[in-house]
């Protein structure tokens, strides 16, 4: 059984980032003991994916907490609201993000007047609840998506969705993983996912530490791979979900689910219901983050293009609901109309059901 990886770690009360910028050719940490340098972690993508990000933000505000020098405990809540603020503006698409903090505002203001020493203490330990919970909830998403992966032969997978982007053993990647350990011949094509390389420089190297058959393609490839019958289904994570199902994951998703439909292949999305955005009722609302062009022209920091190469560089793209097979929670599995069923599985957290 190999080694579990678990990217973020929290000891003597420093935060450690495994630094995904340099993966797979090295196995550096970022310590954190400031909420600018976690802030700063996110921003650079030291650390990413959607959960993952919620955690770390979760932790970032522990980190403010833990180590305040203020006495007061009205300064020590100035403190902590300057300190979300800060983690609010990192990244804008993942909703996760904005879940993890708001979940540790409301901590805050429950504690709102209590002795600093004991709020630095529920503050601590939320954060390392949040992380706990998500480790179960990739346990469940596991559970729920192989059920969907189970006469399968080959499925493809976009970005990185495993134990580098959660708190636990992933969404997507989960899935693909408890499906490989009943079916040994189960075959991952994992895309290379440009421009950030999440999937060449990721999850290959996840599903070669799980030990799962794989090749990994570039992005243009898939079209083909599916005329030739060679994709029995697609399963991706994903980084905001709204009320009618439409999601938004990485860039190059969208096109993934219209080939998808083109070639009667089913296209799955898992995601924690920290991925729901339910306050928004169609994807037209969300914010997609556009990244510096040099993560196009400068792919790991070898120039590709001539200085000055106009760019557009969208981090996500939308994928509309109707072009989505099945939502995998850790709930159950949610299908079509997702208006419905989403709210549904939202509402009975935590029980082993199928809605629709
Ligand atoms: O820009 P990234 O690497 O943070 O984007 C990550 C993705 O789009 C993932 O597919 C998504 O967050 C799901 S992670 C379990």
């Amino acid at each position: 059984m190999p080694k579990k990886l678990r990217p973020i770690r929290w000891k003597n009360k420093t935060l450690y980032l495994l630094e995904q910028r340099l993966l797979p050719l090295k196995e550096t940490w970022v310590r954190c003991e400031s909420v600018e340098k976690v802030a700063r972690a996110i921003e650079d993508m030291s650390v990413r994916g959607a959960p993952a990000i919620g955690i770390t933000a979760a932790y970032g505000v522990a980190v403010a907490a833990v180590r305040s020098k203020v006495k007061s405990p009205r300064d020590f809540k100035v403190e902590m609201e300057r300190a979300i603020a800060r983690l609010r503006k990192t990244r804008p698409t993942a909703v996760n993000l904005f879940w993890a903090l708001d979940r540790m505002k409301k901590k805050v203001g429950q504690l709102a007047g209590a002795d600093v020493a004991k709020q630095k203490f529920w503050l601590e330990k939320e954060a390392l609840l949040i992380h706990r919970e998500d480790e179960a909830v990739c346990a469940q998403l596991g559970k729920h998506g192989a059920k969907l992966l189970s006469g399968c032969r080959n499925v493809l997978t976009h970005c990185n969705t495993g134990a580098l982007a959660t708190g636990g053993d992933g969404t997507a990647l989960a899935a693909i993983t408890e499906a490989a350990k009943k079916n040994k011949k189960l075959h991952v094509w994992v895309d290379e996912t440009r421009p950030y390389l999440q999937g060449a420089r990721l999850t290959a190297y996840e599903v070669d530490h799980a030990g799962i058959d794989y090749h990994l393609i570039t992005d243009n490839m898939s079209a083909d791979l599916m005329k030739r019958k060679k994709v029995d289904a697609i399963i991706v994570g994903a980084d905001r979900i709204v009320a009618n199902g439409d999601t938004a994951n990485k860039i190059g998703t969208y096109a993934l689910a219209v080939l998808a439909k083109a070639h009667g292949i089913p296209f799955y999305v898992s995601a924690p219901t920290s991925t729901l955005d339910l306050s928004k009722k169609t994807g037209k609302e969300i914010v997609i983050e556009q990244r510096n062009p040099r993560e196009v022209t400068h792919p790991q920091g070898i120039a590709i293009a001539k200085e000055g190469t106009p760019v557009y560089n969208p981090s996500f793209d939308v994928t509309p609901g109707k072009l989505i097979r099945a939502i995998v929670l850790e709930t159950g599995i949610c299908r079509f109309p997702y208006t419905r069923s989403l709210k549904a599985a939202l509402g009975r957290k935590n029980k082993n059901l199928v809605y629709g």
